[in-house]
């Protein structure tokens, strides 16, 4: 939810911005803005809608040379859309501007409070009266990271904050609380982000910053040095741990692809296989590095509740089958908004896996809170090095999917699983209830299966065909038993966050409960089909499915394992998926339903990488 970028350096500081939330956009795209530090005189551009009208706008009225700035693109919450409420915010004088992601929870009584002091705000925005008083505090103490200190203490919600004073021009100060903020360091020069991927152009050194955190990037304009000081809210000096990012610029580029989407499904083969290296030891045993729960605790666990959001909840629904199948310990799944809300029986041994991509994710956040606060074990299960989540967890299982860039997700989803397998798996090594030949077999299982997404990946253009067919379709509907069940679901969002068509996934079996009644003629609905293998009584009853659906007009398109026969006659389109092990089975299932969402979107004339309303990292409840 919006990106932030700041800078300061020898570098023209309006390109350094404006690559940055090029970079940034899939965290929000409703309106962008920049300011630039030039000559004691505060410079600011911004515009409604996306980051290209900001740069036309630019382009008609360039601002002057600066090498001081910070730049904003925005998802929405307090206040329309439009020019005058996109980011940066401005005091009156139009001293100080400040950049803002979150939510002020408690800005309408500091509005009143500014108003009655006679200042006069113009936006409708939360973000704004944090300009008023940051000009207040500044005025009064003549440093900015000092009023910006004073400031954070008055503030209640979630925010990250960049800012910038016309009086200080070599400064550019952030502050943090629950919302994400890292700084990038390189000779001269000094970034602020919400995601690394803003900066990595530049500069692979970063230092993660933690809650209530105040930084302060300072130019030394006799030697041209920069220097970056981190302290509390409180002034007290903080620690702060450097990182050295991984991968590089190209990782989040579109490598010639038309959209990252396409470019992500893609990478799926390799997200998996890169997901799986270094996990098993040479006697063939997992070997979970990162996940720093001493082995005795892990036997202690006598439950386990995955909690995540949007597709994360969806490889957690997957995971459940897979833990309580192969460590027969009971596993719960639910959605992190809901978790705690409803009072969950928590305790020492329940393990909490807390699953999600960006690693900031609120909901996920403020359930693994409350799950630590039960005294409960949490493991983080997450693509972003350094996340908060990861941070706040007890250990961490990395996914190694590479920057994921498009909103919708894709090959986050996949190693997901991968992830969750082996937890699954190592719950079972480490408890004795799969022996080290099963665990063996299972991973060469998960190693195949990144040859099996390959597999796929190179049958889908009668899948790219159907969905173009469909495109002037109203609705779809996905059914799916066991494993499939959650495939069915993950399909179906990914028809409304892409295609923006009425899509709803079911348990098969549900289907005469009430979902039969919106089958009729030509509705297309797929069915995701569990293996046939072992005279599977669940193939047998998802092949009755099929029939009876078909029996009421609905035009059918299967997803079945290769050679199985039975589904033949009944399957208006066929969409073949190599053999894998049942539980396996969503890794190269779901491959050929994102391929099926990213073409009707495409068809039907939307933008693939960034869908309206919705953002790629949620960082407000
Ligand atoms: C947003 C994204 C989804 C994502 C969900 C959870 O809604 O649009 O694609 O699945 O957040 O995100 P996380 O980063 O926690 O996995």
């Amino acid at each position: 939810m919006c990106g932030i970028v700041g800078y300061v350096g020898r570098r023209p500081a309006l390109e350094v911005v404006t690559a940055g939330l090029r970079r940034l956009e899939y965290r929000g795209y409703d309106s962008a803005g920049v300011a630039v530090l030039a000559d004691g005189v505060l410079a600011v551009a911004k515009k409604a809608g996306k980051l290209v009208n900001l740069e036309k706008e630019l382009g008609e009225h360039p601002l002057p040379a600066a090498t001081a700035g910070l730049g904003h693109t925005r998802w929405a919450t307090h206040g329309a859309p439009n020019d005058v409420n996109a980011h940066p915010h401005l005091d009156d004088a139009g001293r100080v501007a400040v950049v803002h992601n979150g939510i002020i929870e408690n800005f309408a009584a500091l509005r009143a409070e500014l108003e009655e002091r006679g200042r006069r705000l113009v936006s409708d925005t939360d973000t704004e009266v944090v300009s008023h008083l940051l000009a207040e505090e500044y005025s009064a103490c003549g440093d900015l990271a000092e009023a910006m200190r004073l400031v954070c203490r008055r503030l209640e919600g979630a925010f990250t904050l960049v800012a910038v004073a016309a009086e200080e021009p070599g400064v550019v100060v952030g502050a943090r609380r629950n919302s994400p903020l890292v700084a990038g360091v390189a000779q001269g020069e000094g970034f602020l982000a919400s995601d690394v991927a803003a900066f990595i152009e530049y500069t692979r050194d970063a230092l993660e910053l933690g809650q209530d955190q105040v930084v302060e990037l300072r130019r030394d304009e006799a030697d041209g040095s920069v220097a970056v000081t981190v302290t509390g809210f409180d002034g007290r000096p903080a620690e702060v741990r450097e990182f050295h990012i991984d991968w590089d610029a190209s990782a989040a580029e579109k490598g010639g692809y038309d959209y990252f989407m396409l470019k992500e499904i893609a990478e799926q083969p390799k997200a998996v296989a890169d997901t799986l290296l270094g996990r098993v030891d040479d006697a063939g045993r997992l070997s979970l590095d990162e996940l720093r729960i001493p082995p005795e605790e892990v036997r202690e666990v006598d439950k386990v509740v995955i909690v995540a959001c949007g597709t994360a909840f969806h490889a957690g629904m997957i995971a459940k089958y897979a833990v309580e199948h192969w460590t027969r310990v009971p596993c719960e799944v639910e959605l992190a908004s809901e978790f705690r809300y409803r009072d969950p029986i928590l305790g020492p041994r329940a393990l909490v896996i807390a699953v999600s991509q960006s690693g900031e994710t609120m909901d996920t956040l403020m359930a693994l809170r409350h799950a630590r606060e039960q005294g409960s074990k949490v493991l983080a299960i997450c693509n972003t090095n350094g996340a908060t989540i990861p941070r706040e967890s007890d250990a961490v299982l990395y996914t190694h999917a590479g920057p994921e860039v498009a909103v919708a997700s894709t090959k986050a989803f996949l190693t997901q699983l991968v992830a969750c397998y082996l937890v699954a798996l190592y719950l079972g090594q480490v408890r004795g209830t799969r022996s080290s030949d099963d665990i063996r077999e299972q991973v060469r299982e998960l190693s195949r299966s990144a040859d099996g997404v390959e597999r796929v990946l190179s049958t889908m253009e009668p899948v790219r065909e159907l969905a173009r067919s469909l495109a002037s379709h109203d609705t779809v509907l996905f059914l799916g038993r066991h494993v499939g069940y959650p495939v069915a679901l993950e399909g179906a969002l990914k028809l409304k966050e892409l295609a923006y068509m009425h899509a709803e996934g079911f348990a098969a079996g549900e289907l005469k409960h009430g979902p039969i009644a919106l089958i009729e003629e030509g509705v297309p609905v797929v069915v995701v089909v569990p293996s046939p293998r072992g005279g599977s009584v669940l193939h047998d009853k998802i092949v009755s499915n099929i029939q009876e659906i078909r029996a009421r007009g609905a035009r059918t398109v299967v997803v079945a394992e290769e050679g199985d026969e039975a589904v033949v006659p009944y399957a208006d389109h066929l969409i073949r998926v190599p053999v894998t092990p049942p539980l396996l089975q969503p890794l190269v299932a779901t491959v050929p339903l994102q391929v099926f969402a990213c073409e009707l979107a495409t068809a039907r004339g939307n933008e693939v990488d960034q869908p309206r309303n919705l953002a790629k990292s949620v960082t407000v409840e």
